[in-house]
């Protein structure tokens, strides 16, 4: 393990137009709610950065000629995936994705399927194309969150057009088995569905004797899948808005380009330079990310079980917990909790009320502090 990265100190993000830390500015909150890190990306991206910037000239911009054989490389070293570099779609970002699958497979009125709770984009995506989102709740089963195929099957309409999936999964934080992946793909195939799965955690699976499996990579369930991707998550560059699909089928893929057209914007230097530097050099800073926040994962486990009116899950991949806070008994447990000096997010948003999903890229001092303040809060009601 390269142990040159730092992780346990964080510069200070106050003042620095940071979404995640403007929401509570000037009150003493700890903002563990929004998906990005507290950490400063691997230093190769920002030495990349840093030679575009000393150009000095930001003008429109294509992709860099080395950055499909990197996105392929890229796939095939962590994944064993091969894919075309011609089959690379490039997008401002992921929510974006979502937005244009809705709409590309979808007519207004149809149906797009999606199991609960979910990512918040997941559910507003379809909606603010005029298609209607449609859920099946995942199930709770001996401490794993798993699809219920019986109610998937009952949901479907002929008006159903497109399945989404979170790949691995925002908020349970559970990486699929080829099994379960089989299985929501002979789905879509039996109803002639459109699978767009979304894959931005991939980079972030905790669990050792665990593998992230590209769904597009299990053979013919390629010709119906769009899958979302981007470096954002693990090199925490949301900021820097640039996403990709990989898209084998040549239909889907210009129906999707045909969605764009005109509407989506083109991606910004930066975003490109950064992808293209993380995912090329960035292997060791991201193994030593994920060894760091698996400590401090475990860390969220131990403390949340022994907190009593909380329940939460085992974190197979992502940097979220998902928390069960109904038996708080409180009416408004992300009021309570920010009272108590933590900004935690709202399971109302992923159709999920009474449950909250806490962030834990942190520095671990950080992350004990908020923990403290959770039992405290807890323990003194
Ligand atoms: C599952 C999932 N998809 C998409 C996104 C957002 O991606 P982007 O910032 O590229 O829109 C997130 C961010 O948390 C996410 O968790």
């Amino acid at each position: 393990m390269n142990t040159d990265f730092e992780f346990d100190s964080a510069p200070d993000r106050r003042d620095s137009s940071s979404s995640k830390w403007e929401k509570y500015g000037g009150r003493d909150v700890i903002p563990l709610w929004v998906a990005d890190m507290d950490f400063r990306t691997a230093p190769c991206v920002i030495d990349m950065l840093r030679q575009r910037v000393e150009h000095g000239i930001f003008g429109y911009t294509q992709p860099p000629k080395q950055i499909p054989a990197v996105v392929t490389a890229a796939l095939e070293r962590d994944f064993g995936w091969t894919i075309d570099p011609d089959w690379i779609v490039w997008m401002p970002s992921l929510v974006v994705g979502l937005s244009v699958v809705s709409r590309a497979f979808a007519e207004p009125g149809e149906e797009v399927l999606t199991a609960i709770p979910i990512y918040p984009p997941f559910l507003s995506a379809p909606r603010y194309g005029e298609r209607v989102t449609v859920t099946v709740p995942l199930q709770e089963c001996d401490g794993r969150w798993l699809w219920d195929f019986d109610r998937l099957e009952k949901a479907v309409s002929p008006k159903t057009r497109t399945l989404l999936l979170c790949s691995p999964h925002n908020p349970t934080g559970r990486v699929w088995s080829r099994d379960e992946l089989t299985q929501l793909a002979d789905f879509c195939e039996r109803h002639d569905l459109v699978l767009a799965s979304d894959e931005i955690h991939s980079g972030l699976v905790l669990d050792q004797d665990k593998k992230h499996i590209p769904v597009a990579s299990l053979g013919d369930i390629a010709a119906r899948t769009v899958t979302l991707l981007s470096a954002s998550k693990t090199f925490n560059l949301p900021g820097l808005g640039c996403a990709f699909a990989i898209i084998s089928d040549e239909q889907l893929r210009s129906k999707i380009q045909r969605t764009m057209r005109g509407i989506v914007h083109h991606i910004g230097a930066l975003g490109f330079f950064a992808t293209l530097a993380a995912l090329r050099d960035g292997k060791a800073w991201q193994l030593a990310l994920v060894d760091y926040l698996r400590g401090n994962r475990d860390l969220v486990e131990a403390q949340l079980s022994s907190i009593p009116g909380l329940k939460t899950w085992h974190v197979e991949a992502t940097y979220l917990a998902w928390i069960d806070a109904r038996e708080l008994s409180v009416s408004d447990p992300v009021a309570f909790f920010e009272e108590a000096g933590v900004g935690l997010y709202d399971g109302k948003l992923f159709d999920a009320p009474g449950f909250l999903r806490l962030n834990f890229a942190c520095p671990r001092s950080r992350l004990e502090e908020a923990l403290g303040r959770i039992r405290e809060a807890v323990l003194s009601r």
